[in-house]
């Protein structure tokens, strides 16, 4: 039997290079939401190095945790649980966070909830930011739930807040990853996405996908298509994209930009078309993405002018949302401790 519903939950998230803390109340409400990052620090050596980022988490925890009770105008009396981002992530910065929390969670002898970061990701579709609406009702279940982040690439049904079925996912490169490598093929430095988001932005004709631009200029990166299932595979695009740039880097008319735009509609195109076939296979007309690749404008676009003809609704979170956050972790968290 509970003895409390708690409704206000701090959630803690430092599964990679950004140390978080939010407060949400009642699993919507964000009253606080701060985020630290060591991503700068990675840029010079072109991805993550887990030691720089372990180190930076311990550094930040302390001081962000206290800035989100700060910015809540709350203090850990108001608190009814402690939610942390459990897996999957850098195993040290995972730590940090985990060790922080269960020593809170003890101290202050309030609840601890383990939340799974994926899951997490999909979950920021339906949270409030102050003076904002959430992008999702939280009636709006079941729905398809696509992840594409820098570690990730999951498609899931989803029949309610504590039940995920994984139907597929990346078989190599997380689509971020992949978007990372290419950028750093293309000498666009790190993190990747918003870069080559914002160099195939200038294609002539980049807007809408599939213009004709694309396919004047000859340049094609046909995404692995994984017949018959619901997996993705984006390694072999990304390696095609380098054998394409060491053939024809040199000549003079080679495009940078047109080689990022070719790239990423090879891969929002494929995320496209999994995502709504699985709305039709499961009758489901929410489709939820999330991750930090949800902020790409080529795969809103395309995704919303695809699932638009399908009569599927498709949400995707603000911006600040899109990229690890703790306002994910502890609104999901509601929906694991109420059994709602
Ligand atoms: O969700 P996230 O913050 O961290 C992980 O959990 O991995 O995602 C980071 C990833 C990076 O790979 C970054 O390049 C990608 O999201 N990303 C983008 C865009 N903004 C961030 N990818 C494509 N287009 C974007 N606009
Ligand atoms: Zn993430």
């Amino acid at each position: 039997m509970k003895t409390s519903i708690p409704l206000t939950i701090l959630g803690i998230e430092t599964s990679c290079d950004e140390t978080a803390a939010a407060v949400v109340q009642d699993g919507v409400r964000v009253h606080s939401n701060v985020v630290a990052t060591s991503l700068k620090e990675h840029e010079a050596y072109g991805g993550i190095i887990p030691e720089i980022a372990s180190r930076r988490q311990i550094e930040f925890i302390d001081g962000v945790v206290a800035e989100s009770l700060k910015s809540a105008r709350m203090t850990f009396e108001d608190i009814d649980a402690i939610a942390v981002t459990r897996a999957p992530g850098l195993i040290g910065s995972l730590l940090v966070g985990l060790c922080f929390a269960r020593g809170l969670s003890h101290a202050l002898n309030k609840p601890l909830v383990e939340i799974d970061h994926i899951k997490a990701h999909l979950y920021a579709n339906y949270v409030q930011l102050s003076g904002e609406k959430a992008a999702c009702p939280q009636n709006r279940l079941p729905a398809v739930g696509l992840v594409v982040s820098g570690g990730h690439t999951s498609l899931f049904y989803i029949e309610n807040f504590r039940k995920f079925k994984l139907l597929g996912t990346t078989r190599d490169d997380a689509a971020g990853e992949a978007f990372d490598k290419v950028a750093r093929i293309l000498g666009l430095g790190y993190p990747g996405g918003p870069a080559i988001d914002r160099l195939a932005a200038g294609v002539k004709g980049a807007v809408p996908c599939n213009s004709r631009e694309a396919a004047s200029s000859g340049i094609k990166f046909p995404p692995a298509p994984m017949k018959g299932g619901w997996d993705f595979s984006f390694s072999g695009t990304k390696t095609a994209v380098l054998y394409y740039v060491q053939r024809n880097g040199l000549k003079p008319d080679y495009s940078a930009a047109q080689v990022a735009h070719a790239f990423q509609e090879s891969v929002v195109a494929v995320l496209a078309e999994k995502s709504l076939q699985a709305c039709r296979k499961f009758k489901v007309n929410t489709l939820l993405v999330g991750g930090g690749v949800a902020a790409n404008s080529a795969l809103r676009r395309l995704v919303q002018a695809r699932a638009g003809v399908q009569g599927v609704d498709v949400f995707f979170p603000p911006m600040v949302l899109c990229l690890d956050n703790a306002a994910m972790i502890a609104g999901l968290a509601y929906h694991w401790h109420n059994n709602n």
